[in-house]
């Protein structure tokens, strides 16, 4: 007896010392055939790993996640020119742990004081594709540098001229080039050469591209950088760069003047709010239609099991294809940049309007777009955005998303600076009613007039589970951000994958018009039937969006940056 006893003691004993061993040891999962990166104190997640160290340094060095994201933010403008920038614009959103509170910071372009509704139409009246998007008509007032220093002041800890430092350095001594960047640079060629100041500064003599392995000097961004640094965001907005900003729009026919550069704001604005299954999603507001979206999609699904109907069945897609149609044809109808229009944003994102829109889906038909509204559809927005997640050891997290608009924006670099200009004036509705160069109409609550910002997709985002920040993420991918963000949610919520996985998975993509439904490859022909008997058109997709995320479980970082993009990296502070 007294041998059983002791037997079973040693036996409680062995199962408590190992349960206790297990709890200080990150959770991998053999049975998953993809594993996150695991660390701790840190973790930076964007499309240049070598970006993302830039950020995970100033983090080891005692930097906050606003710190480490400024850093990352300003390196990407010099390693990643194609969505990285100084020259555009974007969203930051903060949660402050010694706050207890998220903040929103809207930094995408404002139109020019001397924009028009019409202007982009030609003499007859007709949307001019070029004007829209290769000219220096085509730029917005770029917001990322005011940005950036407006939050490293506001929530940062260190100074600009620390933080600015590692990104005069790459542009200075130069980089790699990788595969990616001289790929797309040798693919773009055309284009980009075709304006003198860009040819000089991504191409070598006779503009040729660089090639893989080779280094990269950009002598006239890291003198932007210096200027940037000696006299903060006033170099940008009136002093030596502004004065060669307004310098070629004078030469060139563009419209942003002096007075709109110094005019430029930051908008610190209050996140949208939804709860999915007790989980807390904040989000990004207008001018972003992302997190408005994100959140009405979230509550149209939340009475369903989607872990029960499986990843990837046709049920699932299913339902998520109709749940989607309805939130971009609301996107159209009433979203807008909200300093000028009136947004619905409590009804889009209240719990009874999603089960009332759930009163119009089939679960075993499709509804064809042409029945859920006449409205207008969404404009078309480049995929060439690019978003990066941060979490430090004190609880503070970033997500942020910024971009050109398309590759390389305009493709119109400002002599002198190195500074590559936005085409973000597309993203307005240039004409309503009719479509532009990607056969997408436009609508009235998104029509260009001065100092409006143009309706963006955008959707960083922070998940709170027990009022803690849990999962951090956001995509470039246009118009598919909202959907490619919602997958990436679902996957971790409901079917319980790990971030690699969730990262990794194929998604799909509805935005209502066209009335086509986009799937990546990795499906399977039985689902891809079954969905075509319930009456879906589906088109083969090239990938979809770019995720960089972070979760924050048991004191480990479990980070994901998405192989859809080469060269992108997590990068932890310690193992
Ligand atoms: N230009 C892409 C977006 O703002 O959504």
């Amino acid at each position: 007896m007294i041998k059983k006893i002791s037997t079973y003691l040693f036996f409680l004993l062995f199962v408590s010392s190992v349960g206790a061993k297990n709890q200080d040891l990150p959770i991998i999962d053999y049975s998953s055939i993809t594993h996150p990166e695991i660390g701790t104190g840190g973790m930076v997640v964007s499309q240049r790993k070598v970006a993302s160290e830039v950020g995970a340094k100033i983090l080891r060095e005692g930097g906050n996640a606003v710190d480490a994201a400024v850093a990352t933010a300003l390196a990407l403008a010099v390693v990643l020119p194609r969505a990285g920038n100084l020259g555009g614009g974007g969203f930051m959103l903060i949660y402050s742990e010694e706050l207890k509170k998220t903040v929103a910071i809207d930094y995408r372009e404002m139109a020019p004081l001397q924009a028009s509704r019409d202007m982009f139409l030609d003499s007859n009246g007709n949307y001019d594709r070029k004007k829209a998007q290769f000219s220096l008509l085509s730029a917005g007032v770029p917001g990322t540098v005011a940005g950036l220093h407006y939050a490293l002041k506001k929530y940062g800890t260190l100074s600009w001229e620390v933080v600015i430092d590692p990104a005069i350095t790459l542009a200075e001594d130069g980089f790699v080039v990788p595969h990616d960047l001289s790929s797309v640079l040798s693919n773009y060629r055309n284009r980009l050469t075709a304006n003198a100041a860009t040819a000089r500064t991504y191409y070598k003599r006779n503009k040729v591209p660089y090639e893989a392995g080779e280094i990269i000097k950009l002598p006239d961004l890291a003198w932007s950088l210096k200027e940037l640094k000696k006299q903060g965001p006033a170099a940008f907005y009136k002093g030596k760069i502004a004065e060669k900003i307004v310098a070629e729009m004078e030469r060139n026919g563009g419209l942003i003047t002096s007075e709109d550069l110094a005019n430029y704001k930051v908008k610190e604005r209050v996140p949208v709010k939804g709860i999915y299954k007790g989980y807390e999603i904040v989000s990004m507001p207008p001018s972003s239609s992302g997190g408005v979206h994100l959140i009405q999609m979230l509550n149209m699904l939340e009475p369903f099991s989607l872990k029960e109907m499986g990843f990837g069945s046709a049920q699932s897609i299913h339902l998520m294809s109709e749940v989607m149609k309805r939130a971009y044809a609301d996107r159209s109808r009433y979203l807008g940049d909200t300093d000028f229009v009136s947004v619905p944003l409590i009804g889009l994102t209240n719990k009874e309007y999603a089960k009332a829109l759930l009163k119009e889906i089939s679960l075993t038909e499709v509804t064809s777009s042409e029945d859920i509204s006449n409205g207008n559809p969404l404009p078309y927005e480049s995929p060439d955005t690019t978003h990066f997640s941060v979490m430090d050891g004190k609880g503070n997290v970033v997500a942020n998303t910024y971009t050109l608009n398309f590759s390389y924006g305009s493709g119109i670099v400002i002599p002198g600076t190195g500074i590559l200009m936005n085409n973000e004036m597309d993203d307005f509705s240039s004409k309503k009613g009719v479509p532009n160069a990607y056969g997408l109409v436009g609508f009235e609550a998104n029509e260009i007039k001065a100092q409006k910002r143009p309706l963006s997709s955008m959707t960083p985002t922070i998940v709170f589970k027990n009022q803690k920040p849990y999962l951090v993420l956001g995509s470039p991918g246009g118009s598919r951000i909202i959907t490619t963000v919602l997958q990436v949610v679902i996957n971790v919520l409901e079917h319980d994958m790990n971030i690699k996985q969730a990262v990794i998975s194929p998604r799909i993509h509805h935005q209502w018009l066209p009335d086509v439904l986009l799937m990546e490859e990795g499906f399977s022909s039985d689902t891809i039937d079954l969905l075509k008997e319930k009456g879906h058109t589906i088109r083969p997709s090239r990938t979809m969006g770019s995720v960089q995320a972070i979760i924050s479980k048991d004191n480990y970082l479990y980070g994901a940056a998405d192989p859809r993009r080469p060269e992108a990296g997590a990068v932890v502070v310690s193992p």
